[in-house]
């Protein structure tokens, strides 16, 4: 049985949490320490673009894993009548594993308070109006001073919820004005007022079209607006926080909407988040130059000042000013295209209104590329862009893309809600690929594709990166995690759903789904057999940890915990359950424990959990989510007729000590085990191994 310090529980959990903030044992530091897994390896780039190297997720061949307990459990079952001993020995023994070596290291750091990072909830943005004029070279001419800059100008919609005398929204390195003159703070027009105001107007002035009514570049009305008295009095940035503070004149009215205006400046970032540059050699060896975007998980802030926490959702509507001679690509469909502006070297693009989104999904893209384009069975516009001389490669992704987006909207039972489905493939990009609602930015050897060239596992890679990516578009970004906590349930989800992706696209050529076990739960299990793992959830209070999340526990484990919960539910009710779950909260947020219970509501009767209740996918889920490691399970012969089934942590070394925040596990490192058995080429119902 797993060793575990029992002798003073209550006290040592108590040590743990001081532990907890004392240890200088960072997931960082494990992370790196042990990870061979080539799937979390290239998931590793997203965060440190230096070490990127041309490695690709190499599907292994398939061979027996000794941990595939349907098939060990099978083997035995010819001769076997089971029998599960229900009080296996739990001999727990107190082995004083609070290891007094350790050495611990007080917090010295004094950086801010992660209550500090956060935002306040008083203030709900609802909408943001940003035109966005992005100076890339290589283009037209550029005023040097410009050179590799933007200019923003920005309009939050805000709802306040709470009253308050300040404004604070996330920036980085951006240049807000020091004038205080040159904010203004907005509020609508009561609709009897302006319809008063409109007809005075109309009596005394000559008859103009519309001539009391401000028209936008699209044509379409702007509500009428005045100045709400409150004023800004003081402006900070503070780039420890990330955040621009605006102190007001004036507490803003709880329940009431405001209009907060103001221009600012950025620059295009050459370390690939937030708004930056990339660049490639076309045919004759030109440089070619593009602006492109990765914000997940905290870099919107470095293009726009806002709200840049997942919970904020809002609507964004976009107007970008580019050179003459490229095109701008974003979320929406644009309305509005390469249309001319005062100064013949600029033209502008306007896009319709995103649906309610959050911040780390905005996406937009400036540059040569061409495009080819389909269509869904449905109608969704589906493009795939790329520099002019990949063009003949963008084929595979485009098919791929169309064929896995109706898959989706199939299984999902919820019709993609964007009119249209942009992919890019870049030269330099951070992350493999990222879920941008609407417009997906990929690594170009994730999207492209030339059968001459590539070998059918790259062909592989493209179809399992597609299908991972559009997959976050309805379980991501149309319901999203509250807090990056979850972010296990959001990349572990896209893993899942990768393997019957990639089968829907290669029209099950491929055989994913049978390599799951092989593949992402086998990464798992290597991962989380050595004691610097960590637990599926855990809390990540710093959005900045998030970062260190990426890894394989979340991908794999995560995948792997939720096909468990599937092949338990039976894949019928898992799937209704998922539709409820994704209509409820469409357009919204929700955590772990609102995807638990609305699975839990379609679970069909007469599926119980070991005790005989109902089973219940929350409490099925703790011991596997909140507790690192998983169980071996032991098959011991007891006679004839009788085997002895028993569970232990599997470890790679025994002797490993786990971060002392982790050592004693809350449920002793046990789990309630689902276990399919055959006897005699006859499959049983599933049956439960507890403690
Ligand atoms: N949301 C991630 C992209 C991401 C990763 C952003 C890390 C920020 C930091 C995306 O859905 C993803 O998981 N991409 C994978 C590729 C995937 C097929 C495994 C990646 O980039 O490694
Ligand atoms: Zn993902």
């Amino acid at each position: 049985m797993e060793e575990i310090d029992l002798s003073d529980r209550r006290g040592l959990i108590a040590m743990a949490e001081l532990y907890n903030i004392a240890s200088t044992e960072s997931l960082a530091q494990q992370n790196g320490n042990s990870n061979n897994n080539p799937a979390s390896h290239l998931r590793h780039r997203a965060m440190s673009p230096s070490q990127s190297d041309a490695s690709v997720r190499v599907r292994k061949p398939v061979v027996f894993s000794c941990f595939d307990l349907r098939h060990f459990v099978q083997m035995w079952g010819r001769w076997v009548i089971l029998w599960i001993c229900c009080c296996l020995s739990q001999s727990i023994s107190s082995d004083g594993s609070q290891d007094n070596s350790e050495e611990i290291i007080s917090e010295t750091s004094h950086g801010p308070t992660a209550a500090e990072l956060r935002l306040s909830k008083s203030l709900i943005p609802l909408w943001y109006n940003l035109t966005i004029k992005i100076y890339v070279p290589g283009f037209v001419e550029i005023p040097k001073e410009k050179n590799l800059s933007f200019d923003g100008a920005l309009t939050i919609k805000i709802r306040v919820d709470e009253p308050t005398n300040k404004i604070e929204l996330n920036s980085i390195k951006l240049g807000l004005p020091s004038g205080l003159s040159d904010y203004a703070i907005l509020e609508d027009i009561p609709v009897a007022r302006h319809r008063r105001q409109t007809d005075d107007a109309n009596r005394t002035k000559p008859k103009t079209k519309n001539s009391s009514e401000a028209i936008n570049d699209s044509g379409e009305k702007l509500p009428p607006r005045e100045p709400s008295g409150v004023k800004v009095v003081k402006m900070t940035q503070n780039e420890t926080l990330e955040k621009a503070i605006f102190e007001l004149s004036d507490t803003l009215k709880k329940g009431q909407e405001y209009y907060f205006q103001f221009v600012y400046t950025g620059t295009i970032d050459s370390k690939l988040a937030g708004l930056y540059l990339t660049h490639y050699a076309d045919k004759n060896g030109a440089q070619r130059y593009a602006a492109v975007t990765q914000m997940e998980p905290t870099d919107a802030r470095r293009m726009v000042p806002c709200f840049d926490e997942p919970e904020f959702k809002a609507v964004w509507r976009l107007k970008i000013i580019h050179p003459v001679g490229s095109s701008a690509v974003s979320n929406a469909k644009e309305i509005l295209e390469n249309e001319e502006t005062e100064h013949p070297d600029w033209i502008y693009t306007t896009f319709e209104e995103s649906l309610p989104m959050s911040s780390y999904l905005l996406a937009l893209c400036v540059s040569d590329f061409e495009f080819v384009e389909g269509n869904t069975k449905r109608g969704t516009r589906f493009r795939i862009w790329s520099r002019k001389e990949a063009i003949n490669e963008t084929v595979y992704a485009l098919e791929a893309g169309k064929k896995v987006l109706e898959f989706y909207e199939d299984y999902y039972n919820i019709t993609f809600p964007l009119s249209k489905q942009d992919m890019m493939a870049f030269p330099d990009f951070s992350a493999g690929a990222m879920e941008n609602w609407g417009l997906i930015t990929y690594r170009e050897k994730y999207l492209l594709y030339n059968p001459k060239v590539y070998t059918p596992l790259q062909k592989q890679s493209v179809a399992v990166v597609v299908a991972h990516e559009l997959a976050h578009q309805w379980f991501g970004n149309l319901v999203t995690m509250k807090w990056w906590n979850d972010l296990w349930l959001n990349e572990g989800f896209a893993t899942l759903m990768e393997y019957k992706g990639t089968d829907a696209i290669s029209d099950g050529a491929f055989r994913m789904d049978e390599y799951f076990v092989y593949d992402a739960q086998d990464e798992a299990f290597g991962r989380d057999a050595r004691a610097s793992s960590h637990p599926l959830a855990f809390p990540i209070e710093k959005a900045e940890d998030v970062t260190e999340a990426f890894d394989t526990i979340t991908y794999d484990k995560g995948g792997s915990v939720l096909r468990m919960i599937r092949a338990i539910m039976g894949e019928k009710y898992f799937q209704k359950g998922l539709t409820t779950y994704l209509n409820k909260y469409r357009y919204s947020n929700a955590e772990h424990t609102d995807l638990w219970n609305t699975l839990s509501e379609a679970v069909p009767e007469g599926l119980n959990d070991w005790n005989g209740n109902k089973f219940n996918v929350d409490e099925f889920a703790k011991p596997w989510t909140e507790q690192m490691g998983y169980p071996v399970v032991n098959v011991r012969r007891v006679d004839k007729n009788r085997i002895e089934l028993s569970q232990k942590r599997f470890k790679i070394d025994e002797d490993a000590k786990e971060p002392p925040k982790y050592r004693n596990a809350k449920w002793w490192y046990k789990w309630d085990v689902p276990l399919w058995y055959s006897v005699n080429g006859e499959e049983k119902p599933m049956k439960w191994l507890h403690e």
